[in-house]
């Protein structure tokens, strides 16, 4: 089977995220139906049981909505995010709930506890010395399966410089320590980075949680997070979801007692939402031009802190030949405010409106109000 191109849903949708955009200055313009969508090609995958949607990617109410409809459940990492989920999809089963913190306090453990939440637990120390919490409680445990991959140092979540998981080195105290809390271990997990092709990663990690998992008589469960690849360019091979679900099918032939859970976040919504944003100023420097827009860093910062390149087209004068080499920067007072670099793009004026592509993923959910600029609202496209 071959991997299906990533859809772009916005080259024929112009003149509805201009009407959408109005006479606003910037803003992000989310598709549910692209969200719908990525959440049923998942659902589809026959080696995986149940997906989680890990809301930290995009916690919009609306795409959260769509993605309910569709049925993952969701995947949360804060009091707040499970608040999102409880008030955005009135009447949810908690089972469609995981609670994954990192480094939160003590109190937020025992808040989801006594919520009936199902909680994973990443540290040896807190299961040993937070007595009593855990009693008779079903829980998850999160290990370092050692390997991070990712698009970016950053955002590798594994491996001996990463904070997250119990590290190899103590996996054999594990049962024990989860014995004398209390706790019944009900699956492990692993969730290793973000944006990452390479599907035997997850093999190997899968691998490893099962044979930890032979000493947990009730773990049934593999989590093996998300990190799910999204290309950034236009023609790049997209994630092969349909490979990925083989790879796992073989794995599951040859592990039985276990299903597996997946907990995507950026391919779920990358796609689906474009941040929109209208030129300034324009302005030659040495080599180089550079296109001014109403909103830079504070709304994405991911091409300031990972290097992470989006596409970026002139919607205004999306027909027009593209042969204008540009840095397209935004209003903040850091050199760092580049959304992007040596752009082709058509000769901007001020007021055109440029659109950046795949901002659906963490662009808003980590946007800030640096130099008291607020960050881009964030609006739907009609159906
Ligand atoms: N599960 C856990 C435990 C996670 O920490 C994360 C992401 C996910 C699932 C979902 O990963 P995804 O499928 O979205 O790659 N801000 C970065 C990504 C950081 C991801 C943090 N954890 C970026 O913009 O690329």
């Amino acid at each position: 089977m071959t991997a299906t191109p990533t859809v772009v849903w916005w080259r024929e949708r112009r003149q509805a995220l201009l009407d959408t955009l109005g006479e606003r200055d910037c803003a992000y313009v989310y598709d549910a139906a692209t969200v719908a969508s990525q959440a049923r090609s998942l659902l589809a995958m026959r080696s995986v049981a149940r997906v989680f949607y890990a809301i930290k990617a995009n916690p919009h109410p609306v795409l959260l909505r769509a993605v309910a409809a569709v049925g993952p459940g969701f995947e949360c990492v804060s009091r707040a995010e499970i608040e999102r989920v409880l008030q955005a999809v009135p009447g949810i089963a908690r089972e469609r709930l995981l609670f994954t913190p990192n480094f939160a306090p003590r109190s937020e453990y025992r808040w989801a506890l006594e919520s009936g939440l199902c909680v994973t637990v990443d540290n040896l120390e807190v299961l040993r010395s937070w007595t009593g919490l855990f009693r008779g409680r079903e829980i998850l445990l999160r290990l370092d399966t050692g390997h991070g991959h990712g698009h970016h140092e950053k955002v590798r979540t594994a491996g001996l410089h990463s904070k997250f998981g119990v590290p190899p080195e103590e996996f054999d105290d594990l049962p024990q320590a989860a014995a004398d809390a209390g706790a019944t271990v009900i699956g492990l997990h692993a969730h290793a980075g973000s944006g990452h092709f390479g599907i035997v990663g997850w093999i190997d990690a899968a691998r490893i949680l099962a044979r930890a998992a032979a000493r947990f008589p009730a773990a049934r469960a593999l989590n093996l997070g998300g990190g799910l690849g999204v290309p950034d360019r236009p023609g790049q091979a997209p994630f092969d979801l349909q490979a990925f679900d083989t790879a796992l099918a073989d794995f599951r032939a040859l592990h039985t007692g276990y299903e597996l859970w997946l907990e995507p976040g950026r391919y779920m919504v990358a796609t689906a939402g474009v941040l929109l944003a209208r030129v300034t100023q324009t302005k030659g420097k040495g080599t180089r031009r550079y296109v001014g827009v109403a909103t830079g860093m504070n709304s994405l910062i991911r091409p300031a802190l990972y290097g992470a390149w989006h596409e970026i087209v002139n919607l205004t004068r999306l027909d027009e030949p593209a042969d204008c080499p540009y840095t397209v920067v935004g209003p903040i007072c850091e050199s760092g405010d580049e959304l992007g670099s040596d752009r082709l793009l058509p000769r901007c004026e001020e007021g055109d409106v440029l659109l950046i592509a795949n901002a659906g993923a963490y662009g808003h959910a980590m946007a800030s109000n640096y130099n008291l600029r607020a960050p881009a609202v964030e609006l739907m496209i009609p159906a």
